[in-house]
């Protein structure tokens, strides 16, 4: 009936847990001077320190067997090799082809994708560079500046995280917008500040039948039609997707749609045509830097041994918190304002890839698979949950992200920043015993009376976990990199545990009842047959909109 990992290696880090979990990390510390360099990977400007974990060489050993035994090398190379791993929508997964700047052939059913790829990312420099110059104009000869991208999901949270993430690259007389959510709020206070004549919308979807996406894309097009009337469509819209049909039934002519695959997933397709709006913003010579740093993090996850291999190791620190701490949550905490929006796209990427119940053999998962990822920038976070993370009665396992040169090096700005990022993650580790708790509160002058009253309340369990990501700066190459690592470790975690990382079921069902739904509260059909809180919820809300 179950079907997950419950494998030789699984019983020996069971035992392994049992025997280390009182393990105390300062401990560790104190024994091992040389643990930091041990337990540190580097590629290229990135440096990944996993010694703040609670690991040691035999819980290593045993997660790189575990690895070894779910045959990690031959999932690896099956997905760079276009077999078509996405099982159960019958797909290959070969978002690393749209990175594969050496050219190597990849086959899908017998054929070489590299030169569709290339083809497409020719028509993307075209384009990208005729709106930059100018040399693509809106219908009435103006320049197009304002560039909005109409899209949810993967086909918004990627290209949105990155455009916003190299804002410092943008062209300067270029801005930005996006538009996902279906709340016309989002429409509104985009289209409200734009003019018809310079902004150029584009419209991201794979499949082109998403409901929010259409939606806004209708009510954009009537905004622009209102104004310049339809002539102006062709000049003011284009469209990035798979499905060429519903591209031309909407009214996009073909010339101006940018196609891409099915063997690329929504939530990875970024450095596809999905990556128009980060094309245009930061020019398509920089795209291709984005793409040769995921390209380098495909190389280096493909080739380099576990031992030190970041995508793997962080996978495997991972799962050790998720299926034998019992720890089913995790934080991404970026030390940039660029990167403030990378913990939303990872929670696409993340639980929409590994939130699974079913394995591959079509079998009942027997482990916890996926993790709850919440994260935001530091050091805002730091006053908001960071007081759950250091005296919350369990431990959250944290990634820290920071580049060790600011776009904006004003003043000691950068400085004061990486000192709270180090100082955090030292503080979880560390902690502060109730003994020094009194000891720091008698220094301070306080009375025995006042010590006694205040020393649990400052003290500090320590031993929380948390992996410290040092990168150069914030450059295009960088953050294909940084999110090529993240994409890859999703992917390990979701071949330990078994289970398809490339398909969503789980959104379908919500969006078929709100389609019931709908015409409910239009009013064009009685309310039907619901559960008795759904019912009362329609009948409150139309009674209120009457
Ligand atoms: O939320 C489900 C989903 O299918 C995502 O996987 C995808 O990124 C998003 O919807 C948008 O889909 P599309 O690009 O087809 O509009």
């Amino acid at each position: 009936m179950f079907g997950s990992r419950k494998n030789k290696a699984w019983n020996e880090l069971e035992k392994l847990y049992k025997k280390y979990e009182q393990e105390q990390m300062k401990d560790l510390f104190a024994n091992d001077k040389k643990r930091a360099e041990k337990y540190s990977v580097s590629l290229e400007n990135m440096l990944v320190d996993y010694s703040k974990n609670r690991i040691n060489d035999d819980i290593m050993k045993a997660l790189f067997a575990l690895a070894d035994e779910c045959k990690l090398h031959e999932k690896i190379e099956d997905m760079f090799s276009g077999k078509k791993i996405n099982k159960t929508e019958n797909r290959a997964v070969l978002h690393t082809a749209l990175r594969n700047i050496q050219n190597t052939p990849v086959y899908v059913n017998g054929r070489d994708v590299m030169p569709q790829i290339n083809a497409v990312l020719q028509k993307m420099r075209d384009f990208s560079e005729a709106v930059r110059l100018g040399k693509f104009t809106g219908h009435t000869g103006k320049k197009l500046t304002n560039i909005v991208n109409i899209g949810i999901g993967g086909s918004d949270l990627g290209p949105f995280m990155a455009t916003e993430a190299l804002k410092s690259y943008w062209a300067k007389d270029i801005k930005c917008y996006f538009i996902s959510n279906i709340d016309g709020t989002a429409c509104a206070e985009v289209l409200n500040h734009l003019n018809p004549e310079e902004t150029l919308f584009i419209v991201a979807s794979k499949t082109f039948t998403t409901i929010e996406t259409l939606t806004n894309a209708k009510t954009c097009r009537k905004w622009l039609v209102d104004a310049l009337g339809e002539h102006a469509v062709a000049k003011h819209f284009i469209a990035l997707s798979t499905n060429k049909e519903e591209v031309e039934k909407f009214g996009i002519n073909p010339d101006n749609m940018f196609e891409f695959w099915d063997f690329v997933g929504g939530r990875y397709s970024m450095w596809s045509a999905i990556g128009m709006i980060i094309c245009i913003a930061i020019g398509f010579d920089n795209f291709e830097k984005m793409l040769a740093g995921a390209n380098a993090m495909d190389r280096h996850f493909r080739y380099t041994d576990f031992e030190h291999n970041i995508p793997v190791i962080l996978a495997l620190i991972g799962l050790w918190y998720n299926n034998f701490y019992n720890v089913h949550r995790y934080c991404v905490i970026p030390y940039d304002q660029y990167l403030k929006y990378l913990p939303n796209y990872l929670q696409q990427l993340d639980m929409e890839s590994n939130g699974k119940s079913i394995t591959l053999d079509n079998k009942k998962v027997n482990c916890a698979t996926g993790p709850v990822l919440f994260g935001g920038a530091g050091t805002d976070v730091q006053h908001s949950f960071f007081q759950l993370l250091h005296q919350g009665t369990e431990f959250v396992p944290a990634d820290f992200v920071i580049p060790a040169i600011s776009h904006n090096e004003i003043g000691n700005h950068h400085l004061i920043l990486m000192a709270n990022i180090l100082a955090q993650s030292e503080a979880l580790m560390k902690g502060k015993t109730v003994e020094e708790s009194a000891e720091e509160l008698k220094k301070s002058g306080k009375s025995d009376e006042e010590i006694e009253k205040l020393k649990y309340y400052k003290s500090f369990s320590g031993n929380r976990p948390s992996n410290t990501i040092i990168l150069r700066k914030i450059d295009p190459y960088t953050l294909g990199m940084l999110v090529a690592m993240y994409e890859h470790k999703v992917y390990v975690q979701g071949v330990i545990w078994n289970i398809n990382s490339f398909d969503q079921f789980g959104v379908e069902l919500g969006k078929k009842l709100a389609l019931n739904i709908l015409p409910e509260l239009e009013g064009r059909a009685a309310v039907a047959e619901h559960d008795c809180s759904t019912k009362l919820l329609i009948n409150h809300i139309n009674k209120i909109r009457k």
